[in-house]
């Protein structure tokens, strides 16, 4: 297979994880036989500093006709100051946005190996965590009008929500809880919100079309409360976009570290952008410390959903457990007293494994 991907390193440890990704890549096309290309683009803080903008749209024509996109992370103190829409954070919104990725899949799949860096009791945790958030990509209140005051003195940002893109991310959830354990919990905050209860609306509508799935629903402060109460509860958890950035880091967080989960953002076609979620990090930057399970784990996603490489897929997740198993750990996993590797280290073992 053939295929030509778009690899945005972005900034701060963005660079560091995402190499290791792309030998990781590298490595499985060269075992399986397939032909990967790589378009190298700046987005983010790199593409402020270097062109006076976070996203040129010269940067994203090239992402919409790459059959995929990796990438790292963007922003950094540097840019802090900036205004909204020149903030390096810009450019990962209207790349979502620009591209039609509305389908933000971000699993929180817990490590047996890790299970002691949950700060989660043992007993809550059980048996581990699968869950997988749904969260919506490219509505609500992060792309709705915004407004400042002349005076700023006040300001505003809307949330808006359309049946249409409540409607489409819903069935994207039922499907997911279709291939899993066959449950969605729909998040909300409709005892308050007009866009909360279009969205319960719509989603038990959707729901109708999929019997096998059994749906709850649950408000949002609700659902957070249950996540560190009773994380066990959950398969699917579908909700927009804010309250799902909000979840997905505390997901994340109780499965041990926020350094091994990995994302994928889907459209209606096949391309997907693919990235950790974590930040950039800055502070370890280029240090060869960051731990690029995340980024590895997330090109893991993209020969899975945009390629159909299942196979190959699986054989980066087994050797990423593997090498977890064996007790390799980078330094945000490492017990206390534990020894660790960086960066590269940790990108080699994973690919040693690909054979
Ligand atoms: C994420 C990030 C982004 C978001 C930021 C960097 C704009 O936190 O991918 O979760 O809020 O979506
Ligand atoms: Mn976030």
């Amino acid at each position: 297979m053939r295929k030509h991907i778009a690899v945005i390193p972005g900034d701060g440890i963005g660079p560091d994880i995402v190499r290791e990704a792309v030998e990781v890549l590298e490595k499985v096309a060269s075992v399986y036989g397939h032909e990967f290309d790589f378009e190298y683009l700046l987005a983010g803080g790199a593409s402020i500093d270097e062109y006076g903008v976070p996203l040129t749209d010269d940067t994203l024509e090239r992402a919409k006709s790459a059959d995929s996109v990796l990438l790292g992370a963007v922003g950094g103190p540097k840019w802090d100051g900036l205004e909204g829409k020149m903030r390096p954070e810009k450019a990962l919104l209207s790349l979502r946005s620009g591209l039609g990725m509305f389908c933000n899949l971000r699993p929180a799949l817990m490590y047996g190996a890790l299970k002691e860096a949950s700060p989660l009791k043992a007993d809550i945790i059980g048996d581990g965590l699968d869950i997988m958030i749904v969260r919506e990509l490219t509505g609500g209140i992060y792309f709705g009008e915004k407004t400042l005051a002349a005076d700023s003195s006040w300001a505003s940002d809307l949330m808006k929500y359309s049946t249409f893109e409540i409607e489409r991310i819903a069935r994207k959830a039922f499907e997911a809880a279709r291939k899993r354990r066959g449950k969605v919990t729909s998040v909300d905050k409709a005892n308050v919100l007009e866009t909360s209860r279009l969205w319960r609306k719509t989603v038990t509508r959707v729901a109708k079309d999929y019997p096998d799935v059994e749906l709850n629903h649950m408000y949002v402060d609700n659902a957070s409360m249950q996540l560190v109460r009773n994380p066990g509860q959950f398969d699917v958890i579908v909700t927009e976009n804010m309250f799902g950035d909000i979840l997905s880091d505390e997901a994340s967080m109780i499965t041990g570290s926020i350094g091994m989960l990995s994302s994928a953002s889907l459209g209606s076609g096949k391309c997907g952008m693919y990235e950790p979620i974590h930040g950039s990090a800055p502070d370890i930057a280029g240090k060869d410390i960051a731990n690029p399970i995340a980024t590895i784990l997330s090109s893991a996603l993209m020969l899975r959903y945009s390629f159909d490489l299942d196979k190959e897929a699986r054989a980066i997740e087994d050797a990423t457990l593997g090498v977890i198993n064996d007790g390799w750990r980078t330094f945000d996993i490492a017990q206390k007293g534990e020894n660790y590797v960086g960066t590269a280290e940790m990108g080699r073992l994973i690919r040693e494994r690909i054979v």
